[in-house]
Formats: structure tokens, sequence, C-alpha cells
């Protein structure tokens, strides 16, 4: 998610969460093909697994970008056909490029051709009035003659004119029927389902129809979720307290800030780790009103924790 799930909120989340694979921001072909490959690409090995997405049309650039992925040790690409942003229309990819399947199934095969990581693609349900489910079928048989090796599914569509990005994330209904229908109709496909999963119950009833569920809002703004879910999911003697992950984020601090980074780069996606926590305003406040002070450090994350119950919470 842009400007969210940066390496740093990718490294605190992992903490969360040692099995979910996540992901980068989109990155564009022309921003890793003439701008600065190592900001953009560069992450921590204990991010892993992580998955690089690319937000392109041009399938040799997006090949190009695809070997870049894979060469500076990504898991996965995965290509973004969901994004209706003005900005990303006007460079004829994201969403759009669900009018134009051939396209985005040129970019699979050349991009599978480059890389022997999976690529994969994210996509919605439909864009404008392209919205039924035939499209989102023919769309789905030309990524998969192209070997592309899961698709998730936004399960609502977007308007490319008329809404802006965040109103295309919750005023289009979500039709999860339309995922599981997908599903069924390509059972060999990896598909996941996203948007509105809010619920470790909800989680599971999707995973009687998917083979996956990707979470985006939900996990960034109550990133102690990833706990339970990771408990529920992959390993239930998983149990860190919240005060663990804080500690658990001080050396990485300590490394970053060494290296020139900023603490309130890092603070700013752990601001909702305490959530429903007795103190969890108390925290968030000390962290923000502080991280971006100059000389401010690790220490500062232990007095802001130290405003926190040190009880765990329970499920
Ligand atoms: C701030 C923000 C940035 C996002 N950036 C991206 C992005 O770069 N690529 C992408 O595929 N989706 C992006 N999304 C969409 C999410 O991945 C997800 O599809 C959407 O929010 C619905 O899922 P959710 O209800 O679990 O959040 C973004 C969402 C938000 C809120």
């Amino acid at each position: 998610m842009m400007d969210w799930t940066d390496r740093h909120c990718r490294y605190f989340h992992r903490l969360l969460s040692p099995h979910a694979l996540l992901y980068t921001e989109m990155v564009t072909t022309g921003a890793l093909l003439h701008g600065n490959v190592s900001r953009h690409l560069a992450f921590h090995s204990d991010e892993h697994p992580v998955a690089l997405q690319l937000g392109g049309s041009e399938p040799e650039a997006m090949a190009r970008c695809a070997e870049l992925a894979e060469r500076w040790g990504y898991d996965e690409v995965n290509i973004n056909v969901g994004c209706p942003s003005d900005r990303v229309q006007s460079g004829a990819f994201g969403a759009c490029l669900m009018a134009e399947p051939d396209t985005v199934a040129s970019c699979v095969a050349a991009m599978k051709s480059a890389v022997s990581i999976p690529v994969t693609v994210k996509t919605r349900i439909g864009i404008d009035d392209m919205d039924d489910y035939q499209n989102l079928f023919d769309f789905t048989a030309k990524v998969i003659a192209a070997n592309c090796d899961n698709l998730t599914v936004h399960a609502r569509k977007a308007w490319l004119k008329g809404l802006s990005p965040k109103e295309n994330r919750d005023i289009p209904p979500l039709m999860y029927d339309k995922v599981y229908q997908l599903k069924r109709d390509y059972p060999e496909l990896e598909v996941c389902i996203n948007g509105g999963i809010t619920d470790s119950a909800s989680v599971s009833e999707h995973l009687r129809h998917t083979d996956g569920v990707m979470i985006g809002r939900a996990a960034y703004q109550n990133p102690w979720w990833l706990v339970e879910l990771e408990q529920n999911l992959f390993d239930e003697l998983h149990r860190p307290t919240q005060h663990e992950v804080v500690e658990g984020m001080l050396e990485y601090i300590e490394a970053e800030l060494l290296a020139g980074g900023q603490l309130k780069h890092i603070t700013r996606h752990m601001l909702g780790l305490f959530q429903a926590v007795p103190g969890a305003k108390q925290w968030r406040r000390h962290l923000s009103e502080n991280a971006h002070l100059p000389g401010a450090g690790p220490e500062l994350l232990r007095a802001a924790a130290a405003k926190v119950s040190p009880e765990p919470v329970s499920w």
C-alpha cells in the first residue's frame, strides 16, 4: 500500500506475523528503470517472504523490473491491475488494464520468461461498465494462459472516473461471490481474496472458498490482529506480547538511525500496536509528539511503551 507498507512497516509486521506474505508499495517501472533502484528495492532480510508490486504495462520494461526484483531477492513479483488513481491511469497501468487483458497477459508472459520467482496479478472484479462476471472470467483465462501463478482479487469494481482512489476502496459494493465463483471456475489457479476483511471469522469463511486472504487497511490500522491470525492459521505458539514486539524493534531502529534514518519514519507505522489496551492513547501521543525531535532514538519507544499496561491482551 502506497506510503504505508514501506520497508519499516514490513519489518514491524514481520515480527507480528512470521508467515504472512508481505507486499511492497507499488513501484512503477519508470521509477525502477530510471530512478534510484536501491531506494525502491532495498529491504531487510528478515522481511521474507516479500513480494514486489510493479506498476506498468510495457512487457519489456516489466520483464526487466521482474529481473531486478529477482536479483534483489524478492520472493514474488506482482502486477498492479487494481489502482484507479488519475496518475496511474495517465500512465496507462493499474485498474485500467482490466480493459486490456492481452496487455496484462503479455506482461505476465514476458516476466515469466525472465524470472523463476512467481509472477502474480492483483486486480479488481471489474471497472466502469465492464463489470459482468464474464469480463473477469475472460481476463482470468488470459492471465492463466500466460502462466500467472496467483490472482488476488479486490472484490469490488473501480470507477475510473468520478471516484477518488479512497472512495474506490469503500463505495463500490463488495461482491465476494464473484471471487468465489472464479475459484470454482478455475480450480487450478491460486486465487486470493481482498477487500473489507477485518476479523478472524471472516478470514476463516473466505478460506473455505479461496486459497488465501489479502488484508490491507485492517492490518495496518490494527497490526496486533496479525498476531491473532498467525496463531489461528500458522503457529499457535506464536505468542509475543506487545512490549516484546516493541523490544524487537529497538535493534532495527538503532541500525536504521545509524544509517541516517529518522525515527518518525519507523514509529508512524507502530502507532496502532496497542489498540484497545489501557494507555494506548498515551503511547500514540508520546510517539507522535516526540519521534520527530532531533536526537530521538530507541529509548523513546521504551518510554512510550511504559505508559501502557504491561498485561498481554487476551483474545
Ligand atoms: C493508503 C493505501 C494505499 C494503497 N496502495 C496500494 C498499492 O500500492 N497497490 C495495491 O495493489 N493496492 C493498494 N491499496 C489497496 C489495498 O491493497 C486493498 O486492495 C484495499 O485497501 C482493499 O483491501 P482492505 O479493505 O483490506 O484494505 C492501497 C490502499 C490504501 C488504503
